[in-house]
């Protein structure tokens, strides 16, 4: 079956990459941006853009908050089968790189090592205008007690969560990293993502040119449906799972 080809293929390639999105996280109980419920349904998607935190860095902050109670600190919310399943195959040696859009840290939970953040992380904070970055646990603290917003300790400049927003360029170092990566891969997986927000949405695409067989998983079809080898229209937390038994003893 599909599900067997796609693990034969994995075991073939000698560079497998992966790169997820939200949907890799929704079973978890943290909400996509555009499937069934996503966060467009309840936000406006300006409340993400850089426009808004810099008009506003307080209420930008006051909502960071919100978030910390409602997610973060969440002990239910943990990593799900299909966080597993790409920690257990790259402990196999069967993936390098995993890709991530993702900013819940919920890949570095279930134990994945080589992970590329190209959104950022919501565990750290950045200052604005000397660029250090900070643990971001003690300035959300700060936040809570009403310190809006948190600044610099080092400078006093205006701390932002470092997080990649709307109109806002990826890290430098990260999105290098995710594009060679996706230009090495002999295998590239692609998982509960829309693939609709570049640059992310153009690397299967970079890795296909390039010879890679391209795997997707998702709900809903994308716009790299068209040139995948294997495009599986289901849950992640099933799929994922099932390839890994194939290759993982
Ligand atoms: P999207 O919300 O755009 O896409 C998530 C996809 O996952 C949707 O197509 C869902 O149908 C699908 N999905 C949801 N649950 C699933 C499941 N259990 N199994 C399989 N598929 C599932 O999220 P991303 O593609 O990650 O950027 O969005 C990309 C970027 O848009 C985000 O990183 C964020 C946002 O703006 C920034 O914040 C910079
Ligand atoms: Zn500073």
């Amino acid at each position: 079956d599909e599900i067997e080809a796609v693990a034969a293929a994995i075991c073939d390639a000698e560079t497998t990459v992966a790169m997820s999105g939200a949907g890799v996280s929704t079973a978890s109980g943290i909400p996509d941006f555009r499937g069934d419920d996503g966060l467009w349904e309840r936000h406006d998607p300006m409340d993400f853009h850089i426009d808004r935190f810099r008009a506003d860095p307080a209420g930008f902050w006051e909502d960071r908050v919100d978030l910390q109670a409602a997610i973060f600190e969440d002990e239910s919310i943990g990593p799900n089968g299909a966080h597993d399943a790409l920690a257990d195959l790259e402990a196999a040696g069967q993936l390098d790189t995993l890709i991530t859009q993702n900013i819940d840290g919920l890949h570095q939970e279930a134990g994945s090592e080589n992970v590329v953040e190209i959104h950022g992380s919501a565990a750290r904070v950045a200052c604005r205008d000397c660029g250090r970055r900070f643990d971001a646990d003690p300035v959300i603290e700060r936040a809570r007690d009403g310190e809006l917003p948190p600044t610099c300790k080092e400078c006093g400049g205006t701390l932002k969560p470092d997080t990649v927003l709307f109109g806002e360029q990826l890290p430098d170092h990260a999105l290098m990293q995710s594009q060679s990566a996706a230009q090495d891969a002999d295998l590239f997986l692609a998982v509960g993502s829309s693939l609709t927000v570049e640059p992310a949405a153009s690397l299967p695409l970079v890795a296909n040119e390039r010879g890679a067989t391209l795997v997707l998983a998702n709900l809903e079809s994308t716009p790299a449906s068209g040139y995948a080898d294997f495009d599986f229209r289901a849950d992640v937390t099933d799929v994922l799972p099932r390839i890994r038994d194939r290759l993982v003893a």
